[in-house]
C-alpha cells in the first residue's frame, strides 16, 4: 500500500473531480489516497518520502489556476530537495490556447519538481479539452498505469 497525496489545481472544478475519481479508485486498491485542495508547504513536503499526484487545468495564458500557485510559489522559494518523493502529473487543457501554451499550468508543476529532484513515477498526461469531452477517458487508463508502477515499487 502506497501513501499518496493528490494535489490539486483547479478553476472550473474539472481537475477537481478528476483528482476525487483518483482518489476513489486508488483507495479502492488498498492505497492511503488523499485530495488536497489549496494545498500548503508542510502539507506537500509530508509526503517527502511517499507518492504524490498533482491534478492541474491551466488558466490564463498557460498559467497554473491560483489554489495551486500559491504552493508552487512556495516550492520555488523554499526549494527542498525531494528526492525520495516519487511523483507524477495530471494536466488538463485546451489545445486551441496554443502549442506554448497547452497544459502549461502541468508542464511548469512538472518542471518545478524535477528541479525539486523529485523522480518522476510516470510521463505526465495532458488532456486536451478539444478531444476529450470527459477527463476521466484519458485519466482512467494513465490512472492505471501509475497504479501499475507503484505495484511494481511495493
Ligand atoms: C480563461 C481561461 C484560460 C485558459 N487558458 C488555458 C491555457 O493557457 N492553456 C490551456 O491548455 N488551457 C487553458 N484553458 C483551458 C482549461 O485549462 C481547461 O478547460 C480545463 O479543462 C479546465 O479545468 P478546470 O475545470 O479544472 O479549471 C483556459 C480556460 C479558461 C476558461
Amino acid at each position: 500500500m502506497a501513501r499518496i497525496g493528490i494535489f490539486v489545481g483547479t478553476v472550473y472544478g474539472g481537475a477537481s473531480g478528476l483528482a476525487d475519481t483518483f482518489a476513489a479508485n486508488l483507495v479502492a486498491k488498498g492505497h492511503d489516497a488523499e485530495v488536497f485542495q489549496e494545498p500548503d508547504f508542510d502539507t506537500f513536503v509530508s509526503y517527502q518520502n511517499d507518492i504524490v499526484l498533482v491534478v492541474t487545468s491551466t488558466t490564463g495564458q498557460g498559467e497554473l489556476p491560483d489554489d495551486l500557485l500559491v504552493l508552487y510559489h512556495q516550492l520555488r522559494d523554499r526549494f527542498p530537495l525531494l528526492s525520495a518523493m516519487h511523483y507524477a502529473v495530471a494536466a488538463m487543457g485546451d489545445s486551441s490556447y496554443g502549442e506554448d501554451r497547452f497544459c502549461g499550468g502541468g508542464r511548469l508543476f512538472d518542471e518545478l519538481m524535477l528541479e525539486l529532484t523529485a523522480v518522476p513515477l510516470h510521463s505526465r498526461l495532458d488532456i486536451d479539452a478539444c478531444e476529450t469531452f470527459d477527463p476521466e477517458e484519458a485519466g482512467l487508463p494513465w490512472l492505471d498505469e501509475v497504479i501499475q508502477k507503484l505495484a511494481v515499487m511495493s
